[in-house]
């Protein structure tokens, strides 16, 4: 199947075209069309600001990327005759899940670290109509908890080690891809915590590269926070080992010290020829503020992305993902200031006048 059949697909008017994951559907699950739960999700916008370009997947249904996963996992969940679904979460992956469930006719139960999830996550993810429980621990114990707890009690694990999740992520790249009409960046930077979307970029690739739909490589740049970068350690070794670290930073959504899906991303880096970074909390929340201010915004893990193309100085064509929506962690937005007033228009005009 050639690219021309993916350009013609999004201009149709079927939900399953449109979608910016079953477009590429011959190449994400072997499935009926009639047994796909699509919301539909991507099909997200790219914007050009000062040389860089974003790719927004804060765009998709429930305001992330991970929307681009859930509907297969879910999908391959039904398919399975699976009646529940759990994941472990930061607030983004159990949003999506509780979401697409919800579409599925399906029980959702999210396992969430204790005080650490975004309150739009969290508000999103009861509003679906989850089973929430809040895990005492970090990201790292409630991901534990949820393997142990789908092995023994036969639910269906939604998290980023299920491969089906991992297949939906890849269209992020080649939605991107087609986006700059099969040519490719030189960069393609992207946030770093659990690694799933790593190893999919990295899968996503090599197979674009495969099919003759690009015909060079770019570079992958996986970005971390410096409070939870193990796997930036690991890159400075030369992958020679595994790091796992207690985690800490306001980019609640990659608080993660052990990430589950490190040997695959570590393919991903050395098949793209790509590098590791971490940059700290004030880097990361700078950056958010210029792109909040670029009239696009995001949240706090996302800005990684623009933060780490600083810090490496990258040169060429960039893209950066940004994975979540400014709305999902309202509490990390550098406000502005308030003017409290009369309804009166001298007032407004004192206030103007002084600037
Ligand atoms: N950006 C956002 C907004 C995220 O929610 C996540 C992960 C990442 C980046 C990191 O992506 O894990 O593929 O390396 N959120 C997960 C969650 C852990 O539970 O929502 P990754």
């Amino acid at each position: 199947m050639n690219r021309d059949y993916f350009d013609q697909r999004r201009g149709s008017l079927k939900p399953i075209d449109r979608s910016g994951v079953w477009r590429f559907r011959e190449y994400v699950l072997d499935v009926d069309p009639s047994q796909i739960i699509t919301h539909p999700e991507g099909a997200t916008r790219m914007y050009e600001r000062e040389g860089v370009l974003f790719k927004h997947e804060g765009e998709n249904p429930t305001g992330s990327f991970k929307d681009r996963g859930m509907t297969v996992a879910i999908t391959q969940a039904v398919r399975e005759g699976a009646t529940a679904v759990a994941c472990a979460s930061t607030g983004n992956t159990s949003a999506s899940a509780a979401a697409y469930a919800a579409q599925a006719g399906l029980r959702a139960i999210v396992f969430i670290p204790s005080g650490k999830v975004a309150t739009g996550k969290l508000a999103q993810t009861l509003a679906y109509g989850a089973t929430c429980l809040q895990v005492r621990g970090d990201f790292d114990a409630a991901m534990k908890l949820v393997l142990e707890a789908t092995r023994k009690l036969g639910i269906y694990l939604v998290n980023s080690i299920n491969p089906f999740r991992l297949e939906g992520q890849k269209t992020i790249v080649w939605e991107l891809l087609q986006d700059l009409e099969w040519n490719a960046p030189d960069w393609i930077v992207v946030p770093a915590g659990n690694l799933g979307n790593t190893s999919a970029f990295g899968k996503a690739l090599v197979e674009a590269r495969n099919r003759g739909w690009i015909s060079k490589m770019p570079r992958l740049a996986a970005i971390q926070a410096h409070g939870a970068n193990p796997f930036y350690r690991s890159f400075r070794e030369n992958f020679t080992q595994r790091h796992r670290v207690q985690a800490e930073t306001v980019a609640s959504a990659i608080r993660i010290g052990d990430p589950v899906s490190f040997d695959k991303a570590v393919a991903a880096i050395r098949a793209t020829n790509g590098v590791v970074e971490e940059v700290t909390d004030d880097e990361l929340m700078q950056a958010k503020r210029d792109i909040d201010r670029m009239g696009i915004g995001c949240e706090p893990a996302s800005a990684t992305t623009l933060a780490g193309v600083r810090k490496l100085g990258l040169k060429g064509t960039i893209v950066c993902v940004l994975t979540g929506h400014l709305l999902k962690d309202p509490d990390a937005i550098a406000r502005g200031e308030i003017i409290e007033i009369d309804p009166d228009l001298n007032a407004v005009e004192r206030i103007l006048a002084s600037g």
